[in-house]
């Protein structure tokens, strides 16, 4: 009861009056704790008292920051906007966070390459793709999928997703994922769907895939899409989160910024934000996938490839280390393969890979090689009585908070 008051206390500095007393309870079993990573790391602190951690550790934790990582997803100055977060507190924050950093800021040629073949590499399923992107989406980067309608955007997210979560045995990372579902698309009967073909291929007894790992959040708006990332701090640690996808990225910002006037604001938004996933992508190495939308371009010496571009501008171009430009195969493509989904994949942006292109397929199990698109049509046909049909889903209220697969 002592330790409760003591804790009721620092909550009423925090100005915090709306935590229940199991909370409470929760809190001081995990501030006592000394496998509190955020705990240990203040503990390292010479300039700040007992009392003092105790509520940067409660501040961190209601702003979504359970992880010492956390704080390096975070400015300066947004450290020091938090409640109860003084200037100088957030100083030694972050010296502290440097202090503790293993690797120097200069790195030598081979300390690097070292970084850069560590990344983990998440496959999309189909391997020509995985080829085209020498192994598959690497953690740490920005992805982005952009195309027309029915390109496949959306299957591409279903089979990362799938590819994240499986065991490491099964070419997986045994990883956790977060979906931002902004467009209202995402279907858990579809994902399992993928899943399932996964489960057959393996031979992983049905239902037994550890799927507690992946997190769906309804974000139509720039607030909840927001809000979300917030949240997604606590998540991550939690569930080893390798991949976070948005579907898609601009739709949110082009409903609310409407017309020309609001493009300069818009722009600000949009990269601000970007700053921020950059920053979770950087401090938990997580690959960080965003499907976008297409306009044409009506500049008539356009050449056919810049003929339709992706929206959001240079401030997504720039931020984007990855782009994929997918469109529907070629009617040659098509009929060679009898694929009549066949896809292509172009990378048209990256600072490291060169401009190729690939084919891939969508089916029943998300995206496939063409030259598997008639095979999986048939085995789709054969487990079509063991795969249960997409079922009309009741409309939910739009929230904000994670629900589970
Ligand atoms: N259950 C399924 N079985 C087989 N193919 C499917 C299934 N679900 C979707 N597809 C294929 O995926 C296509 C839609 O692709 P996707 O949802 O990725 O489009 P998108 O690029 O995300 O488009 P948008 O911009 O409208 O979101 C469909 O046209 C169909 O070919
Ligand atoms: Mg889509």
């Amino acid at each position: 009861m002592k330790l409760k008051i003591i804790l009721l206390k620092d909550m009423a500095q925090l100005q915090d009056e709306n935590i229940e007393e199991e909370k409470v309870v929760t809190r001081k079993k995990s501030v006592k704790s000394s496998d509190d990573p955020l705990l240990a790391f203040l503990s390292g602190i010479k300039g700040l008292s007992d009392t003092m951690k105790k509520r940067v550790v409660k501040v961190l934790s209601t702003e979504g920051i359970i992880d010492p990582r956390g704080i390096k997803a975070l400015t300066q100055k947004e450290l020091e906007n938090l409640p109860g977060i003084s200037e100088a507190t957030a100083s030694l924050l972050r010296d502290q966070f440097e202090a503790k950093s293993e690797s120097s800021i200069f790195l030598s040629l081979e300390e690097r390459e070292e970084l850069e073949t560590v990344r983990e590499k998440i496959k999309t399923g189909s391997k020509a793709l995985d080829t085209l992107l020498q192994g598959g989406v690497p953690t740490g980067c920005f992805v982005e999928l952009y195309g027309a309608p029915q390109s496949g955007k959306t299957q591409m997210c279903y089979s990362l997703a799938a590819n994240t979560l499986l065991p490491e045995d099964f070419g997986g990372l045994d990883s956790g994922v977060i979906w931002l579902d902004t467009e209202g698309s995402f279907s858990s009967q579809r994902l399992k769907q993928v899943l399932s073909y996964y489960e057959y291929t393996y031979n992983i007894p049905k239902g037994t895939l550890n799927t507690n790992r992946f997190m769906v959040a309804a974000t139509r708006t720039l607030a909840q899409i927001e809000q979300a990332v917030k949240e997604a701090g606590k998540i991550i640690p939690k569930n080893k989160v390798k991949l976070l996808i948005v579907d898609s990225l601009m739709d949110p910002f082009r409903s609310e910024y409407g017309g020309l006037g609001e493009l300069a604001s818009r722009q600000k938004h949009l990269n601000k934000f970007l700053h921020s996933l950059m920053r979770i992508a950087e401090a938990y190495d997580l690959a960080v996938v965003y499907t976008n939308q297409v306009m044409a371009n009506p500049d008539p010496f356009a050449t056919a490839m810049d003929k339709v571009q992706p929206v959001g501008g240079f401030v997504l171009g720039h931020a984007s280390d990855i782009r994929l430009w997918l469109r529907r195969a070629t009617s040659k493509i098509r009929n060679q393969y009898d694929a009549p989904h066949a896809r292509r994949a172009l990378i048209t942006d990256c600072g490291w890979l060169p401009q190729n292109e690939c084919h891939f397929s969508l089916g029943a199990f998300g995206i496939t090689d063409v030259e598997e698109e008639a095979n999986h049509r048939k085995l789709a046909l054969e487990l079509e009585s063991g795969i249960e049909t997409p079922v009309e889903e009741d409309e939910e209220d739009v929230q904000t908070e994670f629900v589970k697969l």
